[in-house]
């Protein structure tokens, strides 16, 4: 499993307990910043994580910021991405097994170190159940299609 990582400066310090995480566990990833705390866009870091995602160059990404929020809404602006912001690991693991979720978003304001490792694993360690939930993810991307311009 190869995850694509990105944050904006406030999702940096919890971006970093993630990276001690993976690397504890031996799950391969790359960090595509941002790698100072100094201010920056976090549309810049979402897009880059997501292109990589959706091109299945990794299989899934994490992305944080302050919220979670810009940087799920700017990953799901790119065609192919399922991003789930989550601050509960039910969320985690039903977002995989029902939404297929491709990202996961974290909120470094919003939820402490702890429970956020709990959920990049509750996230990680869940399967895509198929079934009824694959005619709702096609549905998504007709919809997609349907708007691209
Ligand atoms: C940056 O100050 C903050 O706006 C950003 O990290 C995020 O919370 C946006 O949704």
């Amino acid at each position: 499993m190869k995850i694509a990582l990105g944050s904006d400066h406030g999702g940096l310090r919890l971006k970093k307990e993630i990276i001690k995480h993976l690397e504890k566990k031996g799950i391969e990833f790359k960090d595509f910043g941002t790698y100072s705390e100094d201010s920056c866009d976090y549309p810049d870091f979402a897009e880059k994580v997501a292109v990589e995602v959706a091109a299945k160059n990794f299989e899934f990404g994490i992305l944080v910021c302050g919220t979670g929020i810009g940087i799920s809404i700017a990953a799901n602006k790119v065609p192919g991405i399922r991003a789930a912001l989550c601050s509960d690991t039910f969320s985690a693991h039903a977002t995989r097994e029902h939404n297929d979720a491709n990202i996961l978003a974290l909120g470094e304001r919003i939820v402490g170190p702890g429970l956020a490792l709990d959920i990049v694993d509750a996230f990680l360690n869940a399967k895509f159940e198929g079934d009824r939930h694959t005619k709702r993810i096609n549905k998504i991307s007709e919809i997609e299609k349907k708007y691209k311009k």
